[in-house]
């Protein structure tokens, strides 16, 4: 096929709206600062829009443009570009453009005929997308340098693709107007430390400043050397114990994944105290419940160590989000992602709301408190807040 037939195709198959997704990429000029485009049709205010999304060193950038304009945006891109890979509809192109652009040209038909989301929200556009290389996934060993999942992280990825579900979710919540603080407590590795990053800085490229901390000083350092080599500038690590850290005034954000024990009731209380518009939690072991637990009414569940346990974790976090939503915020208990990954797997997400409890609401936590005879680390921290 010669150049300016293939390009006529092209236009043709996207003028009748056959586009599914494509990616170019092979940047003629290694000078060149994008380094991939992808494409795909999203429809605005009733009309066909291609999306294009330039994918720069670090930074991700999206422009809308009608079918009108493509024409000319598609000779941009082949002079730019050498290596095209297009989902038609019904069709699976890839094009490759020498110097001088000849064209070696392989279609094959599509096994089942796609149809397309036009939707311009769509929640997959906010995931990490399988194929595409994210320099933070590769540098954490998740993807190889190519954008390959590495199988034994699949399910790794999963769960980092379901917290920035979560992190989307909190968008709306986040102030615009100053710099978004944003603490990550017990970071351990930080692979949700750095999707958190690349998500809020990276792809919507707000301003935030994120530190992760944790016990471990040999996981923290090794944490800060990758953020320094991906020029994460505004991600810092910290070697320190969540009950000690008190050298905040006012944080957006405070993440928990898997703090053990009642760290997580101490991170939960510093947000509250640090006035956070957005928690997001999910607590990892629960001993102190277990060891209160004095029921008798429920000795035929709790005369089994095993249910014993998973009772008192559960009413744990019950206890922690009914007493988040008694000091202003609107807490849910969600799931994180599915049990076959882990069993750790209630997310505790609290907004800010500062709506007042009532008398109602006060006295059903009290009376589900004096059943278990629980003492709650949380309630005792969060005392003058709950008086
Ligand atoms: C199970 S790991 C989870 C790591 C990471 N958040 C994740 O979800 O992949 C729990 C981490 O919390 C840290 N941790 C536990 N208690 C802590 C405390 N009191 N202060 C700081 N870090 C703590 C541990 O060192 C460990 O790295």
């Amino acid at each position: 096929m010669e150049f300016q037939e293939m390009k006529e195709y092209l236009l043709e198959q996207i003028g009748t709206k056959q586009l599914v997704s494509a990616t170019i990429s092979q940047p003629r000029a290694k000078s060149n600062e994008v380094k991939r485009v992808k494409l795909k049709p999203i429809e605005i205010k009733n009309t066909y829009h291609i999306q294009l999304e330039y994918q720069y060193e670090r930074v991700l950038k999206h422009e809308n443009i009608t079918l009108n304009a493509f024409t000319e945006k598609l000779d941009e891109l082949l002079e730019q570009f050498r290596q095209l890979h297009i989902d038609f509809k019904a069709e699976k192109v890839q094009a490759q453009l020498s110097k001088k652009n000849k064209v070696i040209w392989k279609s094959e038909k599509a096994i089942d005929t796609k149809t397309v989301d036009l939707s311009h929200n769509r929640k997959k556009n906010y995931l990490l997308d399988e194929n595409t290389p994210y320099p933070f996934l590769i540098r954490l060993g998740v993807q190889t340098p190519d954008g390959k999942v590495k199988k034994q992280k699949y399910d790794k990825f999963k769960q980092i693709n379901r917290f920035i579900e979560f992190i989307d979710d909190t968008l709306a919540y986040l102030p615009k107007d100053k710099t978004v603080r944003i603490l990550d407590f017990g970071s351990g590795k930080s692979y949700l430390t750095f999707a958190l990053y690349h998500y809020l800085k990276i792809e919507k490229e707000l301003d935030i400043r994120v530190t992760g901390l944790d016990l471990k000083k040999e996981v923290i350092e090794e944490c800060a050397i990758i953020a320094a080599d991906l020029e994460y500038d505004q991600l810092e690590f910290l070697v320190g114990d969540i009950n000690d850290y008190n050298d905040e005034t006012a944080v957006d954000m405070v993440v928990t994944l898997h703090a053990c024990d009642v760290a997580t009731d101490m991170a939960l209380s510093r947000a509250v105290k640090w006035n956070a518009n957005v928690i997001l939690s999910v607590p990892c072991c629960q001993h102190e419940l277990n060891t209160q637990l004095d029921a008798p009414g429920l000795n035929i569940m709790l005369k089994h160590g095993l249910i014993k346990e998973r009772f008192a974790a559960l009413a744990t976090d019950s206890i922690r989000a009914e007493i988040l939503n008694m000091v202003g915020y609107e807490a849910q208990l969600v799931e994180f992602i599915d049990m076959e990954n882990t069993p750790k797997n209630i997310l505790i997400r609290a907004y800010k709301t500062g709506k007042k409890p009532n008398s109602e609401q006060m006295a059903s936590y009290q009376q589900f408190k004096q059943m278990l005879n629980a003492k709650p680390f949380l309630e005792n921290e969060l005392k003058e807040y709950l008086n």
